[in-house]
C-alpha cells in the first residue's frame, strides 16, 4: 500500500516539475514590457469581484474616470466591466477563473479588481485555488509591489514581493502522499527571482533610493531561499550606488515594530508567502489593510487591486455602502501611474491623503453613523478640483 502511495506521489512531483520546467521556457522567452504611450485605446477593466468588492470597485472607477475623462472622450481609454468573477460563479465552474470571464480579462491591459472570496476546506464552495493567485500565475503578474507611507513617523516604504513562485505557485497542488503524510512544494528559479529582484532595484534607483533590503529564511530554507538570496546579492553587485542588506523574515517581522530601525528600511524583496505576511503588518501602521493598495504588475498585464477580503458580514448585513473605498481608490492611483499618468496619480495620492488621515471632513466607520463609499469618493473629487491642492497637502506633512 505505501509503496504504491509513493509511487504515485512521485507521478505527481513529475509532473510538477515538468509543469515549472515548461514555465522557465516561457519565461525565457518573455515578451518585453507594453508601450502604454503607443497604445490606444488603453482598455482599463473593472472586476466588482465578492462581497463588498463591487460597491467599492464602481466607486473607484467613478474616481477613476472623473480623472482621466478626456482621454475617454479621446478614445485614449475605455472602461469596461467584466462580470462573473464572483465566488457562485467560480465554484459553478468549478474553477478559479471560468474560461469565459477570463478571455474578457485577456482582452484588456489593466485591471482594477475587487477583493475575491478565498475557499477553502470546509467552505460551502468547492475548494478551489483563489481567483487572486489564478490571476496572478494566468497573467504572469510577478511583481506585487505594495507600498506603504507614514510620513510622520518617516515611514516610506516599498514592497516588492515575488508573485508567482515560492509557495504559491503549487499551492493548490500539494500531495496527500498517505492519509498521514501530506507535503507541499515550494518553488524558486532564477528567472523568477531575478525579475521581482531587478525590479526592486530598478525602482529604488529611478527614485534615487539607496538600498535594498533582501528578506528571506536562507538560513533554514537553504535551497530556494538560499537561491533568491545568492541571486539578490549577484544583481546588487549591478547597482554599486545602491546598498544591500538581508533579513530574515523572523526578525524582519520584529524590526518593522522598533521604531529606531523600521525607518531605515525602504525597498525590499521578497519571496511569496514573507511578502504576503510582512506586508499585511506594514499595512498596519498606516491605518490597517484597508488603507493599502496593491500593484501586480506583468510584461502584457497589470492587476490593481485592495489588499483586505471582501467583507461578506458587511453585505449581510446591509453595510455594504458604508465601505471603505480607499484601498481600491489606491490601487487606482497605482494604476493611473502605471499606464502613463504618474503626476495625476500623485494628485489622487494627495487627495487621499487629504481626506482620509488629515482634514477628515467625512469619516467611514462601516457603519451607518459614517460616510457611505460614495460620499467619500465624492469629497475626494471635490478636493481633486482644489487648485491648491498640492499646497494644502504639503502643509499637513
Ligand atoms: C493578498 C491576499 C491573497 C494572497 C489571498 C486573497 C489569496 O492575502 O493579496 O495578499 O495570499 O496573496
Ligand atoms: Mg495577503
Amino acid at each position: 500500500m505505501s509503496s504504491e502511495a509513493v509511487e504515485k506521489a512521485k507521478e505527481h512531483f513529475g509532473a510538477v516539475l515538468e509543469q515549472q520546467l515548461a514555465r522557465v521556457d516561457r519565461m525565457k522567452a518573455a515578451e518585453d514590457w507594453l508601450d502604454f504611450e503607443a497604445l490606444r485605446p488603453i482598455i482599463i477593466g473593472i472586476i466588482g469581484g465578492d462581497g463588498i468588492g463591487p460597491y467599492i470597485a464602481a466607486q473607484a472607477q467613478r474616481v477613476l474616470e472623473f480623472m482621466l475623462e478626456d482621454e475617454q472622450k479621446s478614445g485614449k481609454v475605455e472602461f469596461r466591466v467584466i462580470e462573473g468573477l464572483t465566488i457562485e460563479n467560480r465554484a459553478k465552474h468549478n474553477k478559479p477563473i471560468p474560461g469565459d470571464v477570463l478571455a474578457e480579462i485577456k482582452k484588456c491591459h489593466v485591471l482594477l479588481k475587487g477583493p475575491t472570496t478565498t475557499p477553502r476546506r470546509g467552505d460551502p464552495w468547492p475548494n478551489v485555488e483563489s481567483a487572486n493567485v489564478a490571476m496572478r500565475k494566468e497573467l504572469d503578474l510577478f511583481a506585487n509591489v505594495r507600498p506603504v507611507k507614514v510620513p510622520k513617523e518617516g515611514i516610506d516604504w516599498m514592497f516588492f514581493r515575488e508573485n508567482t513562485e515560492g509557495a504559491y505557485a503549487l499551492g493548490s497542488n500539494g500531495v496527500d502522499v498517505t492519509e498521514d503524510l501530506a507535503v507541499d512544494f515550494t518553488v524558486t528559479t532564477t528567472q523568477g527571482s531575478d525579475r521581482i529582484i531587478r525590479a526592486a532595484f530598478e525602482y529604488a534607483k529611478k527614485n534615487g533610493v539607496n538600498k535594498v533590503t533582501l528578506v528571506t529564511k536562507a538560513n533554514v530554507v537553504k535551497t530556494t531561499d538560499g537561491k533568491f538570496l545568492k541571486i539578490g546579492q549577484e544583481i546588487a553587485r549591478e547597482y554599486p550606488e545602491i546598498e544591500v542588506d538581508d533579513w530574515y523574515i523572523d526578525i524582519m517581522t520584529a524590526k518593522l515594530v522598533d521604531q529606531k530601525r523600521r525607518t531605515q528600511f525602504k525597498v525590499m524583496a521578497l519571496p511569496n508567502l514573507y511578502g504576503d505576511i510582512l506586508t499585511d503588518e506594514a499595512a498596519e501602521f498606516q491605518g490597517g489593510v484597508g488603507t493599502a493598495g496593491s500593484a501586480n504588475i506583468g510584461k502584457r498585464y497589470a492587476m490593481f487591486e485592495a489588499i483586505h477580503g471582501s467583507a461578506p458580514r458587511m453585505v449581510r448585513e446591509n453595510r455594504a455602502q458604508y465601505a471603505d473605498p480607499s484601498s481600491m481608490i489606491r490601487a487606482a492611483a497605482m494604476l493611473l501611474s502605471h499606464i502613463g499618468f504618474p503626476d495625476r496619480a500623485k494628485m489622487l495620492e494627495m487627495a487621499l491623503d487629504i481626506c482620509g488621515q488629515h482634514e477628515r471632513k467625512l469619516a467611514i466607520t462601516g457603519r451607518s453613523d459614517g460616510a457611505t463609499g460614495q460620499e467619500l469618493a465624492d469629497y475626494i473629487m471635490e478636493t481633486l478640483q482644489d487648485k491648491k491642492l498640492e499646497a494644502k497637502w504639503k502643509s499637513y506633512q
